[in-house]
């Protein structure tokens, strides 16, 4: 499974970009808000910084100007996935851009036939919410198992699952039980992932029973 982060923090990017865990990164208008920088400096520091795809949010609507304003998010660097809404408008930009070539991921996705359709509009990635739906009381990793088992009925449809709204470590584990080809998580909880206190605990008597044999290893 691959591991983008969810945020337009630069800094967080980067630290977590030093482990080598981090194999992309999705910004959204939200983050971008929250980051108070100029998204384009934002979008082309993240590309430096990570291979991986660089998701980039259009804020246009309509086709046209969704076509137009991915067109200027891709020209920042090779690595940007241009991110459009799961609209109409939305599914003809994602047609006419993957056409010429850029990486595009279709956001805001809630149910198994929306993922279809952007697979259909040639996505690269399908982000289903995971987090937003458990906020209504439905099971959202019930929609990754579900687009999992559509999308490997038929062999030729080539979109990557990418379960967004992360909220949890469990989620994480639940999205990989799924099959999701990505998860993107927000830097708090894959920096939790590696923490287990039994790891702690095993750890301290190592160090403690090492000390005590008065042995250097070099
Ligand atoms: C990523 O592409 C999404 O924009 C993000 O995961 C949404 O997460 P949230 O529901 O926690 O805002």
């Amino acid at each position: 499974m691959k591991f983008f982060v969810d945020t337009a923090d630069v800094r967080e990017i980067a630290a977590l970009a030093e482990t080598g865990l981090v194999d992309g990164v999705t910004t959204n208008p939200s983050l971008i808000l929250k980051a108070g920088r100029p998204m384009k400096d934002v979008i082309a520091e993240i590309c430096a910084l990570v291979r991986g795809p660089v998701s980039a949010e259009v804020a246009a609507t309509n086709t046209a100007d969704m076509v137009r304003e991915g067109r200027i998010l891709a020209g920042i660097a090779a690595n940007v996935a241009v991110k459009v809404p799961l609209t109409l408008d939305g599914l003809k930009a994602c047609r006419v851009l993957a056409g010429e070539g850029t990486m595009v991921n279709v956001t805001l996705c809630f149910s198994a036939n929306q993922a279809l359709l952007a697979a259909k509009a040639g996505a690269t990635f399908i982000s289903p919410f995971i987090g937003r739906l458990d906020d209504t009381g439905i099971d959202g990793m019930e929609l990754i198992h579900d687009i999992r088992q559509i999308f490997d009925n038929y062999e030729y449809i080539e979109t990557e699952i990418l379960a967004a709204s992360i909220r949890t470590a469990n989620h994480v584990k639940q999205a990989a039980l799924a099959g999701a080809d990505i998860a993107t998580i927000p830097p708090s909880v894959l920096s939790s992932l590696v923490h287990h206190p039994l790891t702690e605990k095993g750890l301290a008597q190592f160090i403690a029973d090492w000390a005590k044999t008065g042995q250097t290893i070099g």
